[in-house]
């Protein structure tokens, strides 16, 4: 099995369950609040070692008392945290996250420790990236530190996967060269390319757009219906399982997390997509992040 590094964020969750979304000016009572272990980058190195794969996470946390739950939390499914930072008195990421009945969600991040992942940091554990086959980040650190990640990782091989989340507008075309997958949803793909997409056809060309910046795939993840694999030889549609959601939250993370370990395996791409849409399916259904990442013998029996 092939090793992989999660270079990238974790957050403390704080969760409000409520009927509906409160509209602007508008004062609702929630249902209940939480908190719980989340952050992109570590729900899917989670996701990963929950699975069975051999992963490292290399980011940051403080000292505060969210720092040590979330590594601790990594630690308990064998993620590998030699390249996680505990930086000394700084305060840890943190989401704000706001549940409805329908399963969607709205976040709002506050980086903390996340903002102050460096390139040093990256040097410091140059040797993690060296020894590890893929590379997996996403975009809650600071984005010159994703491109030195990028640009390391492929000078040395590795097989690259972005997940553009939280998309902002902007983004030089020169970052996109040479990633080998990109795992957009559809609101992302709209972003990154500047424009709305509507069915299939107009995400077929958003993704085309991404490929003309130099990736190699992209994935348009598109919630409950699938989603799209499109690369210079084909345009792919692979159906979601339909399940009722519960919570979405981390269904995109369990799904790069999936997808990741299957290619880590040996599975083809169409393999490791169709590993990815179970378990995030099994994801969906449970509430919270990291609380909802299934294991390998779920996946398998779904
Ligand atoms: O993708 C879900 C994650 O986004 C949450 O866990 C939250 O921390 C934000 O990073």
């Amino acid at each position: 099995m092939q090793k992989i590094a999660v270079v990238g964020s974790l957050n403390m969750d704080c969760v409000i369950e409520t009927p509906a979304m409160p509209k602007a000016g508008e004062t609702i009572a929630g249902r209940s609040v939480a908190q719980v272990p989340g952050g992109k980058g570590a729900n899917q190195a989670y996701a990963i070692a929950k699975l069975g794969g051999d992963v490292q996470m290399i980011g940051a946390v403080g000292t505060d008392s969210c720092g040590i739950i979330l590594k601790k939390n990594l630690e308990c499914v064998g993620v590998r945290t030699e390249g996680l930072a505990v930086l000394e008195g700084e305060s840890t990421g943190q989401a704000f996250i706001t549940v409805d009945d329908q399963g969607e969600n709205s976040i709002i991040i506050i980086a903390g420790t996340n903002g102050l992942v460096s390139k040093e940091m990256i040097e410091e554990n140059r040797h993690l990236i060296e020894e590890s086959d893929i590379v997996i980040m996403q975009l809650e650190i600071p984005l010159e530190v994703v491109e030195y990640v990028k640009e390391l990782a492929i000078e040395l091989g590795k097989l690259v996967i972005v997940d553009p989340a939280p998309a902002v507008e902007g983004i030089p075309d020169h970052f996109w060269k040479g990633i080998d997958f990109i795992k957009p949803n559809e609101t992302e793909l709209a972003i990154l390319t500047g424009q709305e997409k509507n069915g299939l056809e107009d995400l077929k060309e958003g993704a085309e757009q991404m490929l003309n910046k130099g990736v190699k795939n992209v994935l348009v993840s598109m919630g409950g219906e699938g989603c799209l694999l499109v690369n210079k030889k084909e345009a792919r549609f692979f159906p979601a399982h339909k399940v009722k959601p519960v919570d979405t939250t981390a269904a995109g993370d369990c799904f790069t997390a999936g997808f990741a370990l299957a290619l880590s395996q040996g599975k083809t791409c169409e393999e490791a997509i169709a590993f990815g849409q179970k378990a995030s399916a099994i994801a969906v259904t449970r509430k919270g992040a990291q609380t909802s990442i299934p294991t390998m013998e779920e996946v398998e029996s779904c």
